[in-house]
Order: structure tokens, then C-alpha cells, then sequence
């Protein structure tokens, strides 16, 4: 059985394609959903693809990845900056976190640049589009195959 890795999305991600594509580019979440199977598929890797508009179903879904699964990529959106609730539930995770943002949030407004996320995150990834979800899934693909 390969490792299974979630991948969750925070808020607004569910409008990617129409959301200010200049900032986001034209790719859809299903776009997003097809890089990540295609990429865990090349790596090795099974993934549960999610996306959410609520901070708490976010937090129950970090909560259930203690048990289900080994690895977590995380597009935390907008609660990236605000949540203690996420940073909270993430650090009770014993597993490899790469925090992903599809934007590179360090050219943009600087509340962005904050992130609760990153305090629990084990890398980080930020401006590369769904090429860094890929990324992310590799690099816990070689880390579980360590
Ligand atoms: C984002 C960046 C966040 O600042 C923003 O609130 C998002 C998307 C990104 O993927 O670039 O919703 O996480």
C-alpha cells in the first residue's frame, strides 16, 4: 500500500480559475486535483484531495490526518495568516507538513506575509502555482521512502 499523503485546501481555493487569475492563474481546483494524483502516482504516493471554505472542518480534517495518513500538504488560504486554531491542530502532528501556496505571499500585501502555518510546517513553498503542490508531494514521497 502506498503512503497516503492529504492535501487540503482552505478557503476561496474552490474558485481558482475564476478568482483573480492574475494573481492565481487559470487553473481550477480540479486542475490542482489532477496534478497531485498525476504527481502521486509518479512518486508513488496515494492522495486524499480536499478543500474547504470552514476553519473548523480544516481543523477536523488535520486532526483526522493523525491517524489516516503519514504525510500533509496544506493551502491553508487565508486562514494561513489568521488561524491559531490550524497552528494549533497541526502542532500536534508528528508527520512531515509542507505548507503550499499557490502565490508567492511575499510579493504581495504584507498581512500575507505572516503565516501560523509555517511555525508547524516542516517546509515551506510559495509562487510556483500547482507546480509546488507537485513539489510537495515529492518531497514527502522521498522523505517516507527514507
Ligand atoms: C494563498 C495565499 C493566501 O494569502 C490567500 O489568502 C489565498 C491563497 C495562495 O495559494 O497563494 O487564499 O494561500
Amino acid at each position: 500500500m502506498p503512503p497516503l499523503i492529504f492535501v487540503l485546501n482552505g478557503p476561496n481555493l474552490n474558485l481558482l480559475g475564476e478568482r483573480e487569475p492574475a494573481v492565481y492563474g487559470r487553473e481550477t481546483l480540479a486542475d490542482l486535483e489532477a496534478a497531485c494524483r498525476e504527481e502521486g502516482q509518479v512518486c508513488g504516493v496515494a492522495v486524499e484531495f480536499r478543500q474547504t471554505n470552514h476553519e473548523g472542518v480544516l481543523v477536523d480534517w488535520i486532526q483526522e490526518a493523525r491517524h489516516a495518513a503519514r504525510g500533509l500538504v496544506l493551502n491553508a488560504g487565508a486562514y494561513t495568516h489568521t488561524s491559531i486554531a490550524v497552528l494549533d491542530a497541526l502542532s500536534v502532528l508528528t508527520m512531515p507538513v509542507i505548507e503550499v501556496h499557490l502565490s508567492n505571499i511575499f510579493r504581495r500585501e504584507a498581512f500575507r506575509h505572516h503565516s501560523y502555518v509555517s511555525m508547524a510546517a516542516t517546509g515551506v513553498i510559495a509562487g510556483l502555482g500547482s507546480d509546488g503542490y507537485r513539489v510537495a508531494l515529492r518531497a514527502l514521497a522521498r522523505r517516507l521512502a527514507a
